[in-house]
């Protein structure tokens, strides 16, 4: 206990305070709206671990918490990564010590649904257990958490709520850890990263990052994982003139664990736009904007990951450092699209900002019955995509649904439409020879149209926070608009589209393009992603109780059948990592298309010893998640399994 003192208070006597001069001043000429000291660098951020303080504390420590920074000598490669059990994985007071070295930010992790299962401890009572169940698809709840994550049918469903434990995957009513990490560090300061990310590489552990928990392939869990957990990495501060290479302008620093509601109020506040995406909750600059991000704003200016200025974060070597156009500058444009939980930790960005604009949008819900039979819905679905090249081409987006409701009929809810720099007027003058085909075919049709002087309002208004839904599985498919345009390709594309849903899908469609081409914005953004017109997820749900084969069947359809027919009708395209299928067949081209040899290169020169693992992120397809009895439904990889390298 004295000896984990001691390090607590040497690490904090020797941590270094870098100051507001460390960060370059060129690049910040006007006065900060809001004036933080410590310009440049985020408070949290100047709190670094140094070679100092390795030298003062980490020579105390036993070898067995190994905290130097990587590079300076050979290691080994591990065949797996380290797991409990292992004679390299810390003994209890290793990892005592390593909590005081953390200043206590280390959890041991306790799965949020443990307090419906009273053998773990004295926290179970039925009523705390029946608020949880209720409120397991409230995403401003379970990001709360270390390790909650949204997709957790991948984690193994090891945890849950009593009645959602999964029979079809042969799971008892029982709480395990299953494949949640197994101790998160909730960090404050870029030295508790530094501390993590070297510990995890020298031990050879499965470092996990959380962010928001949003991912939709379960790639912010694992088992046996050390979780970096930069939820509470919360700071922003706005620059009127920002100056970089090629730009100068209005700009926010926003720290890792910013949400997009948290981003679009501050930019309310400054009479700004930022291009975020369209969840309330999900994180801005975590998985979202490292894979790209498209936004509500993305045809009028393409990907968040497009308007990025710089970034700050800790490397594999455990080197806390900057990369922008100039300086790491291939890391930098790997960052801007290349994918989440690869390449580093990021700590925060400093994106651009644009002018307010008027936005209007349009909401309406749908659903077929009575004289508005199917054939009439889907005349009037394609009506619509008719005209998705004169949408887009104005900078509108629309995101919307069509489901199946358990009476057989079609719903159909336009989430929103979305036409920035647009009055009402304006908008539904642009719309009206398509409301005029509508009222033709007897639509049902009521929107709720709002015009709003900025564009945080308008998204606000427009976008309900979605549930966190675990019993879903998706895949998809960017529409390029050279199939949209030529009417045969089109009418093969939609028929398909209806085709794969009356075989049992729904739907999540998006219209969109992207105005800004490769030539304009060298990043690792998709190329797919500046000639698509539609993003199309079809998606499949079940209950809990439904018989495994059943389930199975629906998500090898998915997979096996009918996203193979939308690829064929889309040759060359590809799709968006963040919104995909989880055994997605060739992602690296997919997810990356021909910038994927050179995001390869990147990730190995940064990080080669592959400190950094995510399924299906750049540089994975050397792992596998080798426990093949942990399958899920028989074809699933689960993150409750051992990572290893694959074999040769
Ligand atoms: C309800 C909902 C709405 C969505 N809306 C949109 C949308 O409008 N547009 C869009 O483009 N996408 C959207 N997405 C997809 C979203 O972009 C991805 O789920 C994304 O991975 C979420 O990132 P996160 O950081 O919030 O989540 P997490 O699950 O915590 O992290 C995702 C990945 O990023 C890594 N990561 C997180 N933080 C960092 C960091 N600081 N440094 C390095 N790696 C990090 C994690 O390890 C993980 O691999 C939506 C998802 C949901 C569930
Ligand atoms: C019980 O709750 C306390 C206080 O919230 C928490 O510290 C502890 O980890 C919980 N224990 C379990 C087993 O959930
Ligand atoms: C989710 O939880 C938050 C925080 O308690 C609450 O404010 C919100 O109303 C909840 N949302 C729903 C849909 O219940
Ligand atoms: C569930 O319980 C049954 C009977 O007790 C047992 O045979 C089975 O192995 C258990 N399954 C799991 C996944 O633990
Ligand atoms: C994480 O750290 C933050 C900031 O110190 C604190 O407010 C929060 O309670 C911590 N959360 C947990 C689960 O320890
Ligand atoms: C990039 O960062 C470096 C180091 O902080 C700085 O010297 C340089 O001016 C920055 N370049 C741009 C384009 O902002
Ligand atoms: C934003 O605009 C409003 C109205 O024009 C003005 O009152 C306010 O001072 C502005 N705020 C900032 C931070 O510029
Ligand atoms: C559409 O349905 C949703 C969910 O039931 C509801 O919240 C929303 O208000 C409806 N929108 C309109 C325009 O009727
Ligand atoms: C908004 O529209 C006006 C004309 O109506 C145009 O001049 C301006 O460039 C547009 N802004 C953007 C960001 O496209
Ligand atoms: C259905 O009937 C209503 C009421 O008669 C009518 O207004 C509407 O246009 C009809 N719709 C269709 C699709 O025929
Ligand atoms: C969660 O699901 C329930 C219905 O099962 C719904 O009433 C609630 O609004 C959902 N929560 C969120 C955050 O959407
Ligand atoms: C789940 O079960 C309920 C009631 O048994 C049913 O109404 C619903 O359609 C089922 N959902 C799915 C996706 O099968
Ligand atoms: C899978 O797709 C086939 C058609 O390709 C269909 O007949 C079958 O019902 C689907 N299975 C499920 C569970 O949706």
């Amino acid at each position: 206990m004295h000896r984990a003192m001691f390090f607590a208070i040497g690490l904090l006597l020797a941590i270094s305070f870098c100051d507001a001069e460390k960060f370059p001043k060129e690049t910040v000429t006007a006065p900060a709206v809001e004036k933080v000291p410590g310009k440049g660098l985020f408070t949290f951020e100047t709190l670094q671990l140094t070679d100092d303080v390795i030298s003062n504390v980490g020579k105390q420590l036993p070898a067995t918490i190994p905290i130097s920074f990587g590079g300076a000598r050979a290691k080994t490669a591990h065949a797996c990564k380290t797991y409990p059990g292992d004679a390299s994985w810390p003994s209890e007071s290793d990892w005592q010590a390593f909590n005081s070295l953390l200043g206590g930010a280390l959890i041991k992790t306790v799965p949020e649904a443990s307090l419906c299962y009273p053998e773990w401890g004295g926290n179970y009572t039925a009523s705390s257990c029946t608020a949880l169940t209720g409120a397991w698809n409230n995403s401003t709840l379970r990001i709360e958490n270390p390790t909650s994550i949204r997709s957790i049918l991948f984690q193994g469903m090891t945890c849950m709520p009593p009645d959602y434990t999964a029979r079809f995957l042969g799971n008892n009513v029982t709480c395990t850890v299953g494949g949640f990490p197994t101790y998160s560090v909730n960090v404050t300061t870029v030295a508790q990263i530094q501390l993590a990310v070297n510990l995890a590489r020298e031990l050879g552990l499965r470092l996990v990052i959380k962010n928001t928990g949003h991912d939709f392939g379960a790639k912010s869990t694992g088992m046996g994982g050390l979780n970096v957990w930069t939820h509470h990495l919360q700071d922003a501060e706005f620059y009127n003139e920002y100056k970089s290479e090629g730009y100068t302008g209005p700009a926010f620093k926003l720290a890792a664990g910013v949400q997009v509601v948290d981003a679009n109020r501050l930019a309310r506040e400054h009479n700004v736009t930022l291009v975020g995406g369209e969840g309330k909750t999900v994180g801005f600059i975590g998985g979202y904007i490292q894979g790209g991000g498209h936004s509500p704003l993305t045809s009028l200016y393409g990907m968040a990951a497009d308007h990025v200025l710089s970034v700050q974060l800790v490397t594999a070597d455990g080197r806390f450092i900057t990369a922008n156009s100039t300086t790491n500058a291939d890391l930098f444009w790997a960052l801007r699209g290349g994918g989440g939980g690869t390449f580093g930790i990021v700590t925060s960005m400093v994106v651009k900002a644009f002018p307010q604009l008027k936005v209007t949008t349009m909401t309406y819900n749908l659903t077929t019955g009575g004289n508005f039979t199917k054939a009439k819905f889907w005349e009037m679905q394609r009506a619509y995509v008719d005209n998705f090249e004169k949408y887009a081409d104005l900078g509108y987006y629309s995101y919307y649904r069509i489901r199946h409701t358990p009476a057989g009929e079609i719903t159909h809810d336009m989430t929103s439409m979305v036409a920035p720099n647009t009055t009402e007027a304006a908008f539904r003058a642009t719309m009206a020879p398509l409301f005029a085909r509508w009222a033709e075919l007897g639509v049902p049709f009521d929107p709720v149209i709002r015009e709003s002087d900025n564009y945080a309002d308008a998204w606000a208004a427009a976008f309900p926070q979605e549930a966190w839904t675990w019993t879903m599985r998706q895949a998809s498919r960017f529409v390029p608009r050279e199939v949209l345009a030529a009417p045969e390709s089109r009418t093969k594309m939609f028929n398909s589209i209806r085709g794969v849903f009356d075989e049992g899908a729904n739907m999540i469609l998006f219209n969109m393009r992207n105005p800004l081409g490769s030539d304009e914005i060298d990043n690792a953004v998709n190329p797919a992603w500046r000639r698509m017109l539609m993003f199309a997820i079809m998606f499949v749900t079940w209950n809990v109780t439904d018989p495994a084969p059943y389930v199975t069947q629906l998500s090898r359809n998915l997979t096996y059948e009918w996203n193979p027919r939308w690829k064929a009708l889309t040759p060359g395209s590809g799709t968006y990592m963040s919104e995909s299928d989880y055994i997605e067949p060739e992602w690296q081209r997919s997810f990356h298309g021909d910038k994927y040899e050179r995001l390869l290169a990147v990730k190995r020169k940064w990080d080669p010893e592959a400190v950094f693992y995510a399924t299906n992120a750049v540089g994975s397809e050397d792992w596998v998640l080798g426990d093949s009895s942990t399958l899920l439904l028989g074809h699933l990889p689960s993150q409750n399994s051992r990572l290893c390298r694959r074999a040769a």
